[in-house]
């Protein structure tokens, strides 16, 4: 059903609408306090909770990684869809930091899911790039090329960090999110998009890799910002893009009932509310617990709204992030998914049958693949000998 006010919904030529159908988080337990950091560089809870908002942030573990906390979003997100992995056609990870340059976090995660009917990729667009993934799988699903897709915003920004930097170290964290879209006829679902990059401001938030000159990686894989001009930035582009999508919904400002920004700091989103003349309290803000998750907290910060009551059957929200590239992009979705089903014990076991499947399959792999490397090994080494004798 919908909501009689808007005047009316975009209509997506195939009569296909993506809808999300599931949601899950995942963050490491061990927490960083604003005190915790003051230990490792100069700074204070004072400084960092009035310029940002910021109270503390999850930090992972030796044995967690974006993969490690991208498939713990996407076990608790397929769980809420009543998705078995084998159902799943697309995975897309958005991360700014991959297990591997390749191959990427999202096959890695398809293998440990079982997955064994889905195509699998990263898509690199930082802050922004859990948008961008929605907005990718969405149009898959209009186009009708696929029918159900995982989107995962995935992070370890802890491992990126320059822990001496006391403008960087103190504003982000680790975590996950994770959404399943799936293709109805019934309207809704991800209804805009609005997609934008300026290459330009490439060096005011930045991660050197491999591919630069000896003098640039000094500080390899290490992030690098520039934090006023970043800050700027925001606050120029965020509420246009908000205004863009929403009008490419066919809607405006006043239907709309909760924003999800990108959880950065929380000047930042004072201020969009500001300039949108709307209240602070239709954004979700979850940052003063998580920092700065990069491409996760998006997914994140809906999925805590989901489970606060503060998401509602038909409700119009918009998902907006920027950062890095400069990129930023805005949606708008209309929550179309019906109150978490229990899953039947019949597809709750096969979903778990298909889990414990995947781990043998994928070492059954592995075991293949060492023993014919050992054949190859031996008959090459019967080939020298023969070669000898001769
Ligand atoms: N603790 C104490 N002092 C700090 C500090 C810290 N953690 N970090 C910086 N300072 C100091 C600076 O050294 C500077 O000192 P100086 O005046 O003696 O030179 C002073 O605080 C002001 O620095 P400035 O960088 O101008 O502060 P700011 O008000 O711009 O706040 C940020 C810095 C990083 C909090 C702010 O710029 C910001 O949030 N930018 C957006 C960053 C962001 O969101 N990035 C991700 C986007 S996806």
């Amino acid at each position: 059903m919908l909501k009689p006010k808007a005047t009316s919904t975009p209509r997506h030529e195939s009569g296909i609408y993506a809808h999300i159908i599931g949601w899950g988080m995942a963050v490491p337990d061990n927490i960083m306090t604003n005190d915790d950091i003051s230990a490792i560089v100069e700074t204070n809870d004072e400084w960092i909770t009035t310029r940002t908002g910021i109270k503390e942030r999850r930090i992972a573990g030796e044995r967690e990684s974006t993969t490690t906390l991208a498939h713990r979003a996407a076990q608790q997100a397929l769980l809420v869809a009543n998705v078995l992995p084998s159902g799943l056609d697309l995975i897309i990870v958005a991360t700014s930091t991959p297990e591997n340059a390749f191959p990427s976090t999202a096959s890695l995660v398809q293998d440990r899911l079982g997955a064994v009917n889905a195509g699998a990729f990263d898509l690199s667009a930082a802050c922004s790039g859990f948008v961008y993934a929605l907005d990718m799988a969405a149009q898959a699903i209009r186009s009708g090329s696929i029918t159900t897709a995982l989107v995962i915003g995935a992070e370890t920004m802890s491992r990126v960090l320059d822990w001496q930097d006391r403008s960087t170290c103190i504003l982000f964290g680790d975590g996950a999110g994770a959404v399943v879209l799936q293709a109805r006829t019934q309207k809704g679902g991800v209804l805009s998009s609005v997609l934008r990059s300026d290459g330009a401001g490439c060096d005011l938030l930045y991660i050197p890799t491999q591919n630069h000159s000896e003098a640039e990686t000094r500080k390899l894989q290490k992030m690098v910002m520039i934090g006023s001009d970043v800050f700027k930035f925001a606050n120029r582009v965020v509420d246009e893009s908000i205004r863009q999508a929403v009008e490419r919904a066919h809607l405006t400002l006043d239907d709309i009932s909760l924003i999800v920004p990108h959880q950065a700091n929380q000047r930042i989103i004072d201020s969009i509310a500001k300039k949108l003349k709307l209240d602070s309290s239709k954004f979700v803000s979850n940052l003063d617990r998580y920092g700065n998750t990069s491409a996760a907290s998006i997914p994140i910060a809906l999925c805590e709204a989901v489970q606060q009551g503060r998401v509602k059957a038909d409700d119009y929200l918009v998902f907006v992030g920027f950062g890095g590239g400069l990129t930023w992009a805005a949606c708008v979705v209309q929550w179309g998914a019906p109150a978490p089903i229990e899953p039947s014990r019949l597809t709750s076991s096969r979903r778990q049958a298909e889990y414990l499947l995947a781990r043998i399959r994928a070492r059954l792999q592995r075991w293949q693949r060492s023993i014919s490397g050992l054949f190859r090994l031996l008959s090459l080494r019967r080939v020298r000998r023969w070669f000898a004798r001769k």
